[in-house]
This record gives C-alpha cells, structure tokens and sequence, in this order.
C-alpha cells in the first residue's frame, strides 16, 4: 500500500488499515475500501446497504429499485473482472453492445474505487454528444441517489451543472473536456478520465487520447479508460500498448436478439415521405413494440415526428378499432432537458381500452446509434442517411451534408430492434446499395474536418510538429497546411509557427479562430459589447424559426421587423438585444416566431465568453456615435473574417468567393436590401447550390487596410475581383495600378492579419 502515491493524503480510515477503522467508524460504507484495491463483493454490499456511502444519507426506496435493474445490466455481472483489470493498469479498453451499461455504471464503479468524493478530485467520463452527456448524467444521479448538479454533475456547451468542491462524477462532452485540457494540461483534478464512445472518432476525442497518452507518461496516478461500442478494440488496444504489451481489454459479453432486415427494392425519390410511411405500416400491421427511426438534421425529425402524429390521428379517426394511440418523440442534439427525458419513460404509449396496443416512436439522429439505448424498441427505421462533417481543404470549405453511413453504422442501428426480443429492421435503402456502395467504417471525423482549432489547441498545448504529432489516423497535410496557414494569417503564430501572444489568448476561447480574433480585436473598434453578442448569437443554432404551414408569411414578417439592411450580423445583434429589452414577457420570443432556447443558450455563452474577456483585461466597450456605430461593428468583422469575403461577380447577383473563387449567391434567408459589391460571410453552405449565410457589407478599403498582406493584389488571379481592388487602391492613391504589382517582403498586416 505504501508505493501507492494514490493513498498517501487519504484519512486514515479509508486507507484501509485494519484496526484504525473498525472502531473510530463502524457505520461508514466505505469501512474497510482502499483505493484502487477494492474487490466487487466490497462494492456489491455497500450498493446493497442502507446508506449512502457519498452523501451519508439513507439510501431511497426509489435507489433499491434502479439497482434491482441495474444489476441485469451485463456490465455487472462482470464487475470483478473488471476491478481486476481496472486496479492493476493504468490504461485500460472495455467494449461492450450498447446498452450494457457503461457508460452508466463504469463510471460508478470507479467512483468506489477512487473515492474522488474523499480525495477532492473527480472521475471525467466523456460523450460525443451534449444529449447523452446530459441525459446520462440525469440517469447516473438517479442510481446513485445524489442530486444532479450536485455530486454528479454535467457540462456541455452553454450549458453546466456542476458545484465546484461537490462534483465528483462529471459527464462531459469530449470537446468541454479538451478546452480543459488548455487551460490545464495535466488535467490535475481528475483521478480517472474515461472516453466513452471511442468508435464515435470524433475529431475532440482523438485528440484527447493522444493528449491523455501522454499526460498518463506524466502522471502516474492518472487512470483512463477508453469504452467503445465496437468489437475492433485492437486499433485502441494498440495506440494505447506500452512498448510491446497490448493496453488490456475487457469484452462485455452482450446479449442480443435476431434482427431481420428488410431492404428495399427500388431507390426512394424521397426518404422522410418513405420513414412516414413505413412507421405507419408497421404501426397497422406489426406486433407490440415500439419504433426507432433515424434520420439526419434537427428540423427534419420535427417535421417527420409532426407528420407522423397527424398521420396516425387520421387512421385513428378513421378506423378506431383496429389502429392504437402512438406517440412520436423527437431527439436530436438540441433538444431541451424538459423533453429528453420523455424518450427513456418506461410507461407504454396510452391503451384505447381492449383494442390494438399503443406505440411509442422515437426519431433520432446518430446519438441512438450507441450513445443513447432507448429500452423497447423492436423496430428499427434506417433512412441510410446521416449529417456528416465534409472539408474541402482547397476551398477551405467544411459542410454537414446528409450522406451516406457506413456498414458499420447501419449495422449498429440494426442493432437497437434487437435488445428486448426479435426485432426487424427495415432499411430504406436497397441491398444492392449496402453491400456495394457504403463504406464499411465511418470515416474518422478528423480526416474531414476542419483543423484550424485543433491546430492552434495543439500549439498552445506546446506540441510543435504539429504534422507528426502522435494521432491514431493521421491528418491529410494539406488539412493541417490550411489551418496553418489560417492561423498565420489571423497573426495567431508566426511564419515560423510559434504562438503569439494573440494567438495564446485566442485558444483561450472556445471559439473558431477567425470568431476570437474578431472578438479580441473589437475593442479597438469600440465595439467588443456587441461584438460578443454577435459572436455568441453564431454560435449558437439558429434562433429563427421556420414554420412550414400558414405561419410562415407571420414569421417572415416578424423577422423582417428585426432586420437591419446592412447585413446579417446587425441583424443578431438587434434581436439579441430586442430579446434582452422585452426578457420580462415570456412570450415575446414566441410571438416573434424565434427560439427562446437559442436566444438563452446565447446568453449564457455571452456571459462565459465576457468571463473570458474579463480574465485577459479586454475592455468591454460600446461605441457612443450612432454614425459609425455599425461601421465599426463591420470593420472588427473584417479583421476576423478577411478571408471570408465575396465580391459580385454579374448583374444576376452571383457572388465569387475571393481567392478560392466559388461562385456562390446570397442565402434566402438573408435581409440585405441591396445586392453590396462586397460582403463579409459567416459561413458557407452547400444545399441545392453554394450559398452565403450570414452575410454583411463591407467596404473594399477597410480590406487592404486591415488585411493587406491577403489583399495584395499582386497575388490575386486576374479577374473582376482584381480590377475592383486595383480601381479603389488607383482612387485612394490617385495613380493607376500596374496590372501586376510585385509582393513586397516587408509589407505587414496590423490589425487583420500577420505582424
Ligand atoms: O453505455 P452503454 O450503451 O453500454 O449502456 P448505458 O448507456 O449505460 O445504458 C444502460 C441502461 O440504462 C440501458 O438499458 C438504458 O436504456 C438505461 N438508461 C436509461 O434508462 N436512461 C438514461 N438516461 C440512460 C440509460
């Protein structure tokens, strides 16, 4: 026990040493535990006591009946194997089916085992999804009996329940816990960090199991475990091996039932029209049990679960006898905490009395894969579809674009009809297409994604070759090279790739770059008051509402109230601030057709960012003079988005991207009056053509003044976006531009861009 450095500042009753214990606190649960060398019928039998061995509390009646069912998940009857492994390695892989409990009762196990409630510190479990993450940790305070937001708590973006001093068990999205890792490399405050859903290969949790790699060389009393729904255990097993030797594995062993799967025989035109009609064919003509659809975007499944429900009334209406009530849930990532639990009740659907049973529905996107099991389900709806994050480094464009899953993924999500009993799944897809044209793994999310973050993370974290940094799947160069280069161009590094001062205060937010630059930089305009708010209004999803029936001519009248003609990002700001003016009618967001939610997401994310504005003595400042009072707002805009700029191209009002020359055209949902020469955009979308979304004016003056070394003509293509710049640097200087004009070395960007 004395070389475990784990015990050293431990009381002496939980050390474990015979004797001192037995008399001084007989009562305690934990009599007897020694950190890290706990054995499962210790922990079976203080689970099985009458008082909680964390809050020291009697343990409820409701907690007896949670553990009754508890102890049928497959992860417990292998409790002791896993306090074998857990105990005697450092690093650790535990694959099991979903729905065996890990990410549940992992968590809990190791809290017996660390007593972080003791020692002062807490056990991190990571999700890739802020649903799961907070649905579970909601779940996980249940079966311990504690409060949530209390002992067991949760962060997500925008959102945390946490006390600081209380929380021992946090569920954390894989993202909030890399920010953390920025601001404290060691992680220090965490005795055992676990990775949940590691199949997932989200871009933040690829990062963290390479930081973690190594933070475990650092910190010797630092567990980890790594959890995944997937049996191919071996890529994690050997990323995480210690010179020869495997990391060790444990297997869950699941039970599963049969699932067949039915395909389609010709190609669906339309995919929603063909899951609502397929959820109300097996609703007519299936036994028992309830029904999980997937399909991709958020507005899509409300949509679908609207038509679902008029749909089934209808039957009802029309033949009460032989068609039973159905209620239909929605879940995707943004849904509020009021309705996530609505998709766990256990209660059935209602029964009309003595005829054909009720039904519950629950359209999801990919967090039902495996991050979220939703208990009697039997049938599944595959639409074959899921939003997916695509970059294009060339063009440096990043889109989520409803494409194809994997093999694998399809195979999971046949998975879920088969839990309870027999399922079937029904594949909207043809068979042909399953077996020759889907992929048979997702493509880790850090080969398509976006680095620029990542990157300035990484650099901040001290790592300096950033290409062969120790990654599972390693990055295309050219991805890197791109947000390299971004990076250089926001002056946050150098040209040789060192941290700026700016730099280390822009990884300081949880922003993309280019919004941190703005923000930091908006004082300078006398603007950073509404600079935040702009900043946190997009971040967050969006707060306009889109009715599809008859309130839509309202809701566009509604938003052309709050529309201010220079652009977009005036736009947020005046709804923001209409938002905060009229905060004591609670209906006010409603009757202006925008999402109260968002709209509250937004505020408090403004409050986290002023925090950090606050820590770095940036100063929060409004401008007084109404004439340049939005000028200047544009103008931060430009410093952080200069490289987000489109120039018109014709009279049809096509826009070209400048440098990457896309031709692209303003969104629908965008409020300028005018067609304006130029334009900052916020991001660029790819429906049914390139669009521009959030989009503003600029004047091409402020471009070469904030960003010259980007604006040097002479590196731009010939072509209408050239001649326009030549023409405004011939007016201000009164000489005609040559047509090509050597790059000068020592030219420097000041406020846009590289010092
Ligand atoms: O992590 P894994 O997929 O192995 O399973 P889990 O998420 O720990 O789920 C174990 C059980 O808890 C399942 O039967 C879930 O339906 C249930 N659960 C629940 O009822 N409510 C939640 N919020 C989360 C899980």
């Amino acid at each position: 026990m004395g070389d475990n450095p784990y015990l050293a500042h431990l009381p002496p009753h939980l050390r474990g040493t015979r004797g001192s214990t037995a008399s001084s606190r007989p009562a305690d649960p934990l009599h007897g535990f020694m950190p890290r060398k706990v054995k499962a019928p210790q922990v079976t039998r203080a689970m099985d006591g009458d008082i909680n061995p964390f809050t020291k509390r009697p343990f409820s009646s409701g907690y007896k009946k949670l553990l009754e069912r508890r102890k049928r998940l497959p992860v417990f009857s292998q409790m002791s194997e896993f306090y074998e492994m857990f105990n005697s390695n450092q690093i650790m892989i535990l694959v099991g089916e979903p729905g065996s409990g890990k990410s549940t009762q992992i968590p809990q196990f190791i809290a017996y085992s660390d007593l972080p409630h003791v020692k002062g510190k807490r056990i991190a479990c990571t999700q890739p999804w802020r649903v799961a993450a907070m649905t579970v940790a909601k779940r996980v305070a249940n079966e311990m009996d504690v409060t949530l937001g209390k002992e067991v708590g949760y962060a997500v973006r925008f959102e945390e329940m946490m006390e600081p001093g209380a929380t021992f068990l946090s569920y954390l999205t894989d993202e909030i816990l890399l920010r953390e890792a920025i601001n404290d490399p060691r992680l220090a405050q965490y005795s055992t960090i676990i990775l949940d859903e590691a199949h997932e290969r989200t871009l933040a949790t690829d990062v963290l199991m390479a930081l973690l790699k190594d933070v475990a060389r650092k910190r010797e009393d630092l567990k980890i475990v790594v959890m995944s729904a997937t049996l191919d255990a071996l890529k994690f097993q050997n990323y995480f091996s210690e010179g020869k030797r495997k990391a060790p594995l444990l297997k869950v062993s699941g039970r599963t039932f049969p699932v067949e799967t039915l395909y389609i025989r010709e190609p669906e035109p339309d995919y929603v029209e063909a899951v609502i009609r397929t959820v109300l064919m097996i609703h007519q003509a299936e036994d028992e049990g309830d029904i999980l659809v997937f399909l991709t975007g958020e507005e899509e499944i409300e949509d679908a679960c609207k038509r679902i429900k008029k749909e089934a009334d209808d039957l009802i209406d029309n033949m009460p006898d032989s068609v039973g009530p159905l209620i239909c849930i929605p879940l995707h990532s943004s849904l509020p905490p009021s309705q996530q639990q609505m998709i766990f009740c256990k209660a059935p659907a209602p029964r009309s009395r003595g005829g054909p049973p009720g039904r519950k529905v629950v359209v999801a996107m990919d967090v039902a894969e495996t991050s979220l099991t939703i208990d009697g389900v039997v049938y599944v709806v595959d639409s074959g579809l899921s939003k997916q994050k695509v970059y294009n480094p060339r063009i440096r464009v990043e889109s989520l674009l409803a494409a194809p899953i994997s093999k694998a993924s399809a195979q999971q999500r046949a998975g879920r009809a088969g839990r309870t009993k027999p399922g079937k799944c029904f594949r909207l897809y043809t068979e042909n297409v399953f077996i020759n044209e889907l992929e048979e793994q997702t493509y880790p999310e850090i080969l398509r994604s976006n680095l620029a973050s990542t990157v300035l993370a990484l650099i901040k974290l001290g790592i300096t070759d950033i290409l062969h940094f120790d990654y599972m799947d390693t990055p295309p160069p050219e991805s890197i090279m791109r947000a390299l280069e971004l990076l250089n161009y926001l002056a946050a590094i150098d040209d040789e790739g060192n941290l700026t001062p700016l730099g280390g205060i822009m990884a300081e937010f949880p922003l993309d770059p280019q919004l941190s630059k703005t923000l930091i930089i908006s004082p300078e305009f006398k603007c950073s008051n509404e600079i935040l708010t702009i900043v946190s209004m997009l971040s967050v999803p969006s707060v306009f509402m889109r009715p599809k029936n008859n309130q839509k001519k309202d809701a566009e009248a509604a938003k052309a109230l709050l529309t201010v003609p220079d652009g977009d990002h005036l736009t947020l700001l005046n709804v923001f601030n209409s938002y905060q003016q009229n905060k004591n009618d609670p209906n006010w967001a409603w009757n202006n057709y925008l999402s109260g939610r968002a709209l509250s997401q937004a505020d408090n994310f403004r409050t986290q960012l002023q925090r950090i504005m606050e820590r770095f003595d940036l100063d929060l400042v409004s401008s007084t003079d109404q004439r340049t009072f939005y000028v200047n707002i544009r103008k931060a805009l430009v410093c952080g988005f200069f490289m987000q700029i489109a120039h018109k191209e014709d009279e049809k009002n096509n826009y070209l991207t400048v440098k990457d020359n896309q031709i692209v055209a303003l969104h629908p949902s965008c409020g300028l009056d005018t067609n304006p020469e130029w334009v900052v955009f916020n991001e660029f979308v790819l429906t049914s053509r390139p669009w521009i979304r959030t989009v503003s004016e600029v004047r091409p003056e402020w471009l070469l003044e904030f960003a010259p070394v980007y604006f040097d003509v002479a590196s731009f293509q010939n072509g209408e976006t050239k001649r326009a710049l030549q023409r405004v640097i011939a007016k201000k200087t009164g000489v005609a531009m040559p047509p090509e004009k050597k790059k000068g070395k020592d030219r420097k960007e000041h406020k846009g861009g590289r010092k």
